[in-house]
């Protein structure tokens, strides 16, 4: 790789570029990491002959932990030193929607235990319900799911019929499909967003209580052979229960990948980054973006005018570009895709 490289990155000087580099199907499938990915990190972190960094971040549709959490997981899985200012996830710039909902309740769906509760919490939501709260208050919402000790210790005790519900955010998966499409389906459903109340027809025609999903992916791409479903497969779900319940169409707003406010969050953050890295801003920075998912990844890269990159390494693997949404360059893995930007 320094020979392919070193013609091109070791003249340009300034660094004129920055690389956003997808996670999932492309630097690891689950647990395991890509074969490639450790030297092509390395690499950009400055494991070089000229010990030159190259501004990258990492923008993934995953979550479901801090941001800190996220960057020290990944570090000690891939072998290479990853900060949280290098890492957008799919709910963080959903940090956005604070100065609206800083004191209000809201319903925060997705992850295990009260992790997203931490991460809710982090951002400046002050009161932040988790569906295991609701259960905890009245098991008959959803009684086939028995909460033991471990998850009652995590619970906010509270009388949910004196709360109002002002918000639901999907954060990350569901980790109880059953549970949160219920009371997702409740709260959407309430008057005024109270358990155990029900709006009339009229009343829903208009969504009063705001909706917000930070992944859009119908599908994504881990160790298992076949793509897994993600969180947009738990969104369709809702809207086509909630169509059948009540004859309407759900409402909501997407964050996440291909959605241009993540592109928008993530742009500003390799900007900060090159700038700690490099000591430079500037105005017209070249991007590139190397991700597995076309739907996603490069529908969004050659939206925004990134240079994109599809690997082979994760949902896709045909055998030439994508019919639906061409990459600008095709390669088998991480590292390729590396060498071919230079
Ligand atoms: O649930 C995570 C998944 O939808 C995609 O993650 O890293 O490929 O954007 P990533
Ligand atoms: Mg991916």
């Amino acid at each position: 790789i320094n020979a392919a490289i070193g013609r091109r990155c070791y003249s340009s000087s300034p660094c004129h570029y920055g690389i956003c580099i997808d996670i999932d199907g492309v630097l690891i499938k689950g647990k395991t990491v890509v074969p490639e990915a450790k030297s092509a990190l390395q690499f950009l972190s400055g494991e070089n002959k000229l010990k030159k960094k190259i501004p990258f971040v990492l923008l993934t549709n995953g979550g479901g932990m801090t941001e800190i959490k996220k960057a020290e997981e990944f570090s000690e899985i891939i072998g290479v030193q990853i900060n949280p200012s290098q890492l957008t996830l799919a709910h963080s710039p959903m940090r956005q929607l604070v100065p609206k909902f800083k004191d209000s309740e809201i319903l925060v769906i997705g992850g295990m235990g009260d992790n997203c509760r931490i991460v809710a919490n982090s951002y400046g939501f002050n009161r932040v319900v988790l569906p295991n709260d609701v259960l905890a208050w009245k098991p008959s919402i959803w009684p086939f799911t028995k909460l033991r000790e471990d998850d009652l210790k995590l619970t906010r005790k509270l009388d949910f019929s004196n709360v109002k519900i002002e918000a639901v955010m999907v954060f990350h998966d569901s980790h109880d499909w059953g549970r949160d499409l219920q009371i997702i389906s409740d709260i959407l459903q309430s008057k005024d967003g109270y358990f155990e109340t029900l709006a009339s027809h009229e009343e829903l025609s208009v969504q009063n209580i705001p909706l917000f999903f930070s992944n859009p992916d119908v599908i994504w791409s881990n160790d298992c052979f076949t793509p897994r479903m993600a969180q947009g497969s738990f969104r369709l779900s809702l809207e086509h229960l909630y169509k059948q319940i009540t004859g309407l169409q759900i409402k909501y707003t997407l964050f996440g990948k291909p959605e241009p406010v993540t592109y928008k969050f993530a742009l500003k953050l390799l900007e900060d980054h090159a700038f700690e890295t490099t000591g430079l801003r500037l105005p017209n920075r070249k991007i590139y973006a190397v991700g597995d998912n076309p739907a996603s990844d490069i529908a969004g890269a050659n939206a925004h005018g990134w240079t994109s990159i599809l690997v082979r390494t994760g949902l896709f693997k045909g055998e030439g570009n994508h019919h639906l949404h061409p990459a600008n360059h095709v390669t088998d893995n991480i590292l390729q895709a590396v060498e071919w930007m230079f």
